[in-house]
């Protein structure tokens, strides 16, 4: 029998009678399955549980802002990729592309009085007008955490091993790069405005642009081959030496913050060259890099910045990172925990025993699944094992005048009648052998 409602629908389901076009979803957007999803949420408790346990705490802010908020400071790179839009009264939005100014916002207009320093995590989605490729989305997520109010090393130190340990918990196989926006900065001093753009080619290690660009602003050989020796300055500590000899800066608080790193046996490669793609970074900047990912290797970015005063707060350092969730989740192999799954299938006329039985099911822990097809008992019987259930829990006409109930281990197929109300004490009988 086709019910109404299957009747009112009919073209709906039935492509041959629709004349709708197929939508696809948006170039560089996802659509996850229930197996990825599950393994995503296991991976995001993991950071959570992490990230709590160093005493920070969620926070969620506007999946879009006034698009001047990115606009501020954090980069042409960014600000080329935002989607920007107007609503209907004319204002300019965008879809945030990152959360680090969202949160700094946050922080101005509604918790700058909370005791400090502040400790905030977030997982969110964000939106980058990127080209898409494998491990480069438009729509991808970010685990992230801000530390507000310090200025010290030891704050840096904080979140370099913070998320040093979530990567290092997932058996990561990863190198940390170290650098310092403030030598870089100084290197670069002599350039004024366009030391921003010398630092974007340095970001990129696009040294033949770097090169092109430094000729074309009128820079000599000399202090070229200076800043390239900058750029490619990387390795240990012994590093810092030649750090010194190249630029007149104080490496003091980098020596203090390794200090830290090495007695909490942190391992890390020290690369004058890490300049970050946004312009909000001041001092200690860090990126992670998977061994096993292509061109999208970059696992997780941050370091310290100073935005508070530029959205109207008072001038307050902060310090953070974002772990590129989407990037982790290709490398990690996660699965969820199976709950024990339990069909409950009944003859035409028993629906309400149905409803009633597996509530009782889900009640102890069970997930219970009902047929809302109005299908015979073999197919529901089938669906059991398509949908891979460990039980079949089956109403008869006959047994129910018993007060009895039918299990079927549907792993052996042997199959037993039991008491109604001993069903869940035997189902977790059956599951201890
Ligand atoms: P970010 O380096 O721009 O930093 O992004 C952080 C991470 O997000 C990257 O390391 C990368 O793994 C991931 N990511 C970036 N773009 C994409 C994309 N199109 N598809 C997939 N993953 C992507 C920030 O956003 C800063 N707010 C981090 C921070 C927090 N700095 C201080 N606090």
């Amino acid at each position: 029998m086709v019910s109404n409602r299957f009747k009112f629908c009919e073209n709906f389901f039935n492509p041959s009678l629709t004349s709708g076009v197929k939508i696809e979803r948006p170039r560089g957007t996802r659509d996850f399955l229930p197996d990825e999803m599950e393994k995503r949420r296991v991976i995001e408790k993991k950071l959570r549980e992490i990230a709590e346990s160093f005493g920070y705490r969620e926070v969620s802010t506007p999946t879009f802002e006034h698009s001047e908020l990115f606009k501020l400071k954090s980069g042409e790179g960014i600000v080329e990729e935002m989607y920007v839009f107007k609503d209907k009264s004319d204002r300019e939005l965008a879809l945030r592309p990152e959360l680090t100014a969202p949160i700094m916002r946050f922080f101005v207009n509604e918790c700058s009085n909370l005791p400090k320093p502040i400790r905030f995590y977030y997982f969110e989605n964000c939106f980058r007008y990127e080209r898409p490729q494998k491990g480069r989305y438009r729509e991808f997520w970010q685990f992230g955490v801000e530390l507000i109010g310090s200025d010290s090393y030891l704050a840096d130190a904080e979140v370099i091993i913070l998320a040093d340990k979530m990567l290092k918990s997932f058996g990561l196989d990863y190198e940390l790069h170290i650098g310092h926006v403030g030598i870089l900065r100084s290197a670069l001093s002599f350039l004024g405005d366009n030391a921003s753009k010398v630092m974007r080619f340095i970001d990129k290690r696009d040294e033949e642009g770097l090169k092109n660009y430094l000729t074309e602003i009128g820079v000599g050989s000399e202090m070229r081959e200076k800043i390239k020796a900058i750029m490619n300055l990387k390795g240990g500590r012994e590093i810092i030496e030649e750090g010194k000899k190249l630029v007149n800066y104080d490496f003091s608080y980098l020596e203090k913050l390794l200090d830290i790193l090495d007695s909490a046996k942190v391992t890390y490669t020290l690369n004058l060259g890490v300049a970050r793609g946004l312009d909000y970074y001041t001092g200690t900047v860090f990126e992670f890099y998977a061994k096993d990912l292509g061109a999208q290797k970059q696992i997780c970015g941050g370091g310290s910045y100073e935005l508070a005063q530029l959205f109207g707060g008072v001038r307050t350092p902060a310090t953070g990172f974002a772990i590129g969730f989407d990037r982790i989740c290709e490398l990690i192999d996660a699965k969820a925990e199976r709950r024990t799954t339990v069909v409950v299938a009944y003859f035409k006329g028993l629906e309400k025993i149905a409803f009633q039985v597996a509530e009782k099911l889900r009640n102890s822990g069970f997930v219970a699944v009902v047929d809302v097809m109005e299908r015979s008992l073999k197919k529901q019987l089938s669906y059991a094992n398509d949908i891979n259930a460990d039980f079949a829990v089956i109403i008869g006409e006959e047994e129910v005048k018993k007060g009895n109930l039918s299990v079927k281990d549907l792993k052996t197929g042997e199959q037993f009648a039991v008491k109604a109300e001993e069903i869940t004490t035997c189902l977790f009988e059956l599951l201890k052998r």
